[in-house]
């Protein structure tokens, strides 16, 4: 065997052992890894998962678990106001949640999803319902006993609603 051929031998099993042996990282996500990241909501309350929540009961989460970081009432802390705020008019106007977000159900998927900050997924899902309830009703788009579930909170309409321009008109509430 002349040494080229043995080189290109040689390099030919090592190619195919490298192969063999790729990527060889992770492992097969569980269809339990997966439902814990399947949480999108939609606009219309697509995935909204069980359980309901008032205002009064998100008062006291929110007391232990927001207060420190969006403030006592919601007004604003070292993180965003999440109660108040004017309807936006145009591109520099402050994007609150009254006077910007079209969805009320976006407010649970962000909750469920990023917050608290320090500690994101930990909520349980009438933990979320109520927060979502809390924030609603501070901002007066819920009356203070209304209880937030899959039924009632694609119902709430956010002032906002008609500011956007929308793509898939059908897939919305
Ligand atoms: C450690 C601080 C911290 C805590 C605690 C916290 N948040 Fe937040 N939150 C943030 C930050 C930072 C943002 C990003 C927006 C911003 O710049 O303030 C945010 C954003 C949000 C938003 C989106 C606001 C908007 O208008 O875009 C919501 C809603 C929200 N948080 C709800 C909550 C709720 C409900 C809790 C309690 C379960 C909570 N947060 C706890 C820091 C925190």
């Amino acid at each position: 065997m002349s040494t080229r051929s043995l080189f290109v031998a040689v390099f030919a099993l090592s190619a195919a052992l490298v192969l063999a042996q790729a990527p060889n990282l992770g492992k097969p996500a569980s269809p339990a890894d997966i439902a814990a990241w399947d949480l999108n909501i939609l606009p219309d309350g697509t995935g909204l998962p069980a359980g309901s929540g008032t205002a009064a009961d998100g008062a006291r989460v929110y007391g232990t678990k927001c207060a420190g970081c969006h403030g006592p009432e919601g007004k604003g802390g070292t993180a965003a106001k999440l109660v108040g705020g004017e309807p936006v008019k145009n591109m520099s106007s402050e994007k609150t949640i009254a006077g910007f977000w079209p969805y009320s159900t976006t407010l649970f998927d962000y909750i469920r999803r990023a917050m608290p900050f320090q500690q994101p997924r930990s909520l349980s899902n009438e933990e979320v319902y109520s927060l979502t309830a809390y924030i609603l009703s501070q901002n007066k788009l819920i009356g203070q006993s209304d209880a937030m579930n899959a039924q009632t909170l694609p119902k709430v309409k956010m002032p906002n609603r008609d500011g956007f321009i929308v793509r898939f008109p059908e897939r919305t509430p």
